[in-house]
């Protein structure tokens, strides 16, 4: 089973993070191929909690080698920062691997994705002000620098002035802030490069090369399906492709290289930042899946917006990513309900959509169509087995897999490795 990929299905943070720690031992390599220090994945591993943001969470099993692919934007300095942290941790970061293909977030990204969040007033869009959308930009008009730059003096500099130029006029003209010093930043960021210098290697040529050793390679997704910048909902998404599709021009592999594509939801679902959010909960019962699911931003520590299992979308998002298995996280913060809703359709100016509205105005203004399910009683961390499941919960269970049509090989009833139910092998798993 050489590649797999592990994609959100929903808006992120749906415990992405916890599954690559279920499937780190039948792995070899671990690749990011999009996004950046946007994302924040929690994993606990022999107790230790981890908060990894740019490191893929394979660096944390000696056997993996962790790639950072081309697809990503690097922000080097978060990116030493994290694998000093890690280091200190004793965490041996010598293996990870950096594309010299991957494009910088420089400190004017950081500096434009505030302002212009600001700019944008109420229609702000949320973002976590890591400079993600404006390095993105720049990689698309094509003055974006990249991780090879970085290797290259005189290259780094010629395109550090041309495009500063540009950057430097639009901070002070139009957004009346300081401009940046090229020298200053040119000498922080090639002693940047200095340091990952060791890391920056043709990372494409790895993972093809461990596809072709009939190593298993885990295509690790960050953000999710419905942040996707084509197909999620947008502009309230993130510059880049989380989707499955994504993972190929964003390691460099082919589509027949991923055999296996695993879709992570949430039992419920949360949102962070703007947009809408048709399945979002009344204030009282999202107050309850905030707290007891501690949902607060890994990243950001912005409290998430709660709400139900979203069946329309997560059906939407197991399509564009054709998953094979569906692995569904936290059942156990439902216990607390008596009741349970599912959005099974929307509503709109008297049609019900069973499938994604083709019109954004539709799914802005539709109205949640919910079925109830009864819940349960008792506590889920303890459950280890189907049998351990009270028969609401598996009922639960058995809906989400009829409505999103994919069968589910793993229920999460708690953060750690051994608080997991394993419903069935997935084909050739
Ligand atoms: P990711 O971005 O998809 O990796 O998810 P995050 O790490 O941002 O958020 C998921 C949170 O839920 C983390 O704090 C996890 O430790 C936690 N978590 C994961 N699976 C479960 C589960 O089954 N039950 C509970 N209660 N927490 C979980
Ligand atoms: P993980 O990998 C949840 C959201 C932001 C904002 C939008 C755009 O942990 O699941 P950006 O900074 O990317 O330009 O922000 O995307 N967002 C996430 N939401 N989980 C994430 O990552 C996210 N990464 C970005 O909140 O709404
Ligand atoms: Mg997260």
């Amino acid at each position: 089973m050489p590649g797999v990929a592990l994609i959100g299905i929903q808006w992120g943070d749906e415990g992405k993070g916890k599954i690559t720690d279920l499937l780190a031992e039948q792995t070899q390599v671990v690749v990011r191929y999009q996004g950046g220090n946007n994302a924040g994945h929690t994993i606990v591993v022999d107790g230790e909690r981890y908060a990894l943001h740019l490191v893929p969470t394979g660096v944390l099993y000696p056997h993996c080698t962790p790639i950072v692919g081309p697809g990503v934007v690097v922000n080097p300095q978060v990116l030493i920062e994290e694998m000093d942290a890690l280091e200190g941790r004793g965490i041996d970061t010598s293996r990870l691997k950096l594309s010299g293909n991957a494009h910088l977030i420089m400190p004017y990204h950081l500096e434009l994705d505030r302002v212009t969040e600001r700019w944008l007033g109420k229609n702000r869009l949320g973002t976590t002000k890591r400079g993600i959308g404006p390095a993105y930009a720049d990689k698309a008009a094509r003055i974006g620098l990249r991780v090879q730059d970085l290797l290259d003096p005189k290259i780094f500099a010629t395109k550090l002035q041309v495009v500063l130029k540009e950057k430097n006029l639009v901070l002070t003209r139009v957004y009346g802030r300081l401009p940046f010093d090229p020298a200053a930043l040119q000498e922080e960021y090639l002693s940047f490069g200095e340091r990952l210098q060791p890391h920056i290697t043709d990372t494409a040529l790895l993972v093809q090369r461990a596809l072709d050793h009939g190593e298993t390679v885990l295509f690790e997704g960050a953000q999710a399906s419905m942040l996707d910048l084509d197909h999620g909902t947008y502009p309230f998404v993130t510059s880049s492709n989380p989707l499955a599709g994504g993972a190929c021009a964003g390691a460099g592999v082919g589509p027949r290289d991923i055999e296996r594509i695993i879709g992570v939801t949430k039992a419920y679902c949360t949102r962070v930042g703007s947009g809408p959010f048709p399945s979002e909960a009344d204030p009282a019962d999202a107050e309850i899946l905030l707290e007891t699911g501690k949902e607060y931003g890994t990243t950001t520590g912005r409290p998430r917006r709660c709400g139900w299992f979203d069946a329309v979308a997560a059906r939407y998002a197991a399509r564009l990513n054709t998953v094979t298995e569906l692995v569904v996280t936290k059942l156990d913060v439902l216990s607390v309900f008596d009741v349970i809703k599912v959005c099974v359709a929307y509503e709109y100016e008297g049609s019900r959509y069973e499938d994604f509205p083709p019109h954004q105005t539709i799914f802005n203004k539709c109205r949640p169509i919910y079925e109830e399910m009864p819940g349960w009683t008792g506590d889920l961390a303890g459950a280890r087995e189907l049998e351990d499941l009270p028969k609401e919960a598996r009922a639960y269970l058995e809906m989400i897999e009829d409505l999103v049509a994919a069968p589910i090989t793993l229920a999460s009833v708690g953060p750690s490795r051994e608080q997991s139910v394993r419903f069935r092998a997935a084909d050739g798993a």
